[in-house]
C-alpha cells in the first residue's frame, strides 16, 4: 500500500500519443522510464492522449490497435495501477469541456506562435492541416490543469506548450478568481537522451529517423541486435564517451548505460582496449534481452483486452472523481448557468 497517502504525495501528470505500434528508446528512456519512477512519491496521472492523435485523422482500427498497445507499453514499462491512475482521455470527458472554455482564452496569434505548430504545418502545408492541431496546445492545457499537478513530466519540446498551461492558468486565475495551481515542467534527473543510431546528431524521434535509426520496444530480439550492429560509428578506434567528436559510441555507451544501469565511465573501462565492433556485438545482446523481455510482457497484456478495459475503465473512474468537480467549478464561474 501508499507509504503516503494521496493528498501528501505532489501530484505528477503527463500524456503520451497513441501514434505509432511501438514506442521507442528514446520515449522509453527519455519519459516512460521517468514516470515509472515519480510514482514512488507522487500521485501520478498518465494517460494516452488519443484525442490529440486525432489531429492525424489516423485509420480507426488502427487508432483504437495503437490506444491498447500504448496502454499494454505503459504496464510493461512498470506503470502500476495500485499507485498510479492511468487513463485514457477519450474516456473522460471533462478533458474537451475545459479545452473549449480555454479556447476562450486562448489569442489566436498566441496559438499560431506555437512553434510545433508552426513546424507541422510548414511539413504538412496548410491545406493538410487542420484545427486540432491548432489547438492541440489549448487541450493540452486542459489534460494538465484539470488534475492540479505540481509536476509535469515531458521533454524540452514541450516547453513551450507548458509555458501555455501556465499562462492560461494564470489568466483564468486573473479573471475569475484563485482555481488552478501553475504547473512546473518536470525535466527528471537521469532521463537519457537517446539519438538516432543513423544520425547519432539527432534524436531518436519517429517522425525524423529513418525506421534503422530507432529502436522500438516492441522490436523483435534480432531485428533490434541488428541495428545495433549496423550504427553509425565515428573516426577513430578508441571507445570513449564524447558526444562532441564521438556521438555514435557515446549514443551506444548512452544506451548501454539506461539498459545495464552501469555508469558510463564503468563500460568504458571494461571496453578499454577493445573496439567498437565488441561494444555492438555486447550491446546488441543487452538489447535483444531487453526488447526480447519487455515485448513479452507487453504481449501478455495485449492477449486480454477485457482487462485492459477493465483497467482503463477503472482509471478513467478515479480520473472524472478529480476531473469533474473542477469542470463544475470553472463552468461555474464563467457563468454558465447552474443546473439542476
Ligand atoms: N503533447 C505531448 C507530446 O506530444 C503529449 C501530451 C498531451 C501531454 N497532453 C499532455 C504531455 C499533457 C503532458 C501533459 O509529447
Amino acid at each position: 500500500m501508499h507509504s503516503m497517502s494521496s493528498s501528501t504525495r505532489p501530484r505528477s501528470l503527463s500524456g503520451i500519443q497513441p501514434t505509432a505500434d511501438s514506442f521507442h528508446f528514446g520515449n522509453y528512456f527519455g519519459a516512460l522510464r521517468q514516470w515509472v519512477g515519480l510514482q514512488e512519491d507522487h500521485d501520478a496521472f498518465y494517460f494516452i492522449a488519443d484525442l490529440h492523435s486525432l489531429n492525424e485523422r489516423p485509420d480507426p482500427s488502427l487508432l483504437r490497435q495503437r490506444t491498447y498497445a500504448s496502454v499494454a507499453q505503459l504496464l510493461a514499462a512498470g506503470v502500476d495501477v495500485e499507485r498510479s491512475t492511468l487513463f485514457c482521455q477519450s474516456q473522460v470527458v471533462e478533458h474537451t469541456q475545459l479545452a473549449w472554455v480555454f479556447n476562450g482564452l486562448t489569442g489566436f496569434g498566441e496559438a499560431g506562435r506555437m512553434t510545433q505548430f508552426k513546424d507541422k504545418v510548414g511539413r504538412r502545408g496548410e491545406e493538410n492541416a487542420n484545427v486540432a492541431l491548432f489547438t492541440y496546445p489549448i487541450l493540452q492545457a486542459a489534460d494538465i490543469l484539470l488534475y492540479n499537478p505540481h509536476h509535469v513530466p515531458v521533454g524540452e519540446d514541450q516547453r513551450q506548450h507548458l509555458e501555455l498551461s501556465r499562462n492560461l492558468a494564470q489568466r483564468f486565475n486573473h479573471h475569475y478568481g484563485e482555481t488552478f495551481r501553475l504547473p512546473e515542467p518536470y525535466i527528471v534527473k537521469g532521463t537519457a537522451r537517446i539519438l538516432d543510431l543513423q544520425d547519432p546528431t539527432s534524436k531518436m524521434s519517429k517522425s525524423a529517423s529513418s525506421p534503422n535509426g530507432i529502436i522500438d520496444l516492441l522490436d523483435d530480439p534480432a531485428r533490434a541486435r541488428k541495428k545495433i550492429r549496423s550504427a553509425v560509428t565515428d573516426s577513430g578506434s578508441e571507445i570513449v564517451f564524447d558526444p562532441e567528436t564521438k556521438p555514435g559510441i557515446s549514443n551506444l555507451l548512452t544506451i548501454f548505460s539506461a539498459i545495464t544501469g552501469e555508469d558510463v565511465e564503468t563500460i568504458v573501462a571494461r571496453f578499454e582496449g577493445r573496439q567498437y565492433g565488441h561494444l555492438k556485438v555486447e550491446l546488441g545482446d543487452v538489447v535483444a534481452d531487453f526488447v526480447a523481455g519487455f515485448g513479452e510482457r507487453t504481449r501478455a497484456y495485449l492477449d486480454d483486452l477485457a482487462e485492459l478495459d477493465r483497467v482503463l475503465a477503472a482509471g478513467a473512474v478515479r480520473a472524472r472523481e478529480v476531473a469533474a468537480p473542477v469542470v463544475v467549478d470553472v463552468y461555474d464561474k464563467v457563468g454558465l448557468v447552474r443546473g439542476v
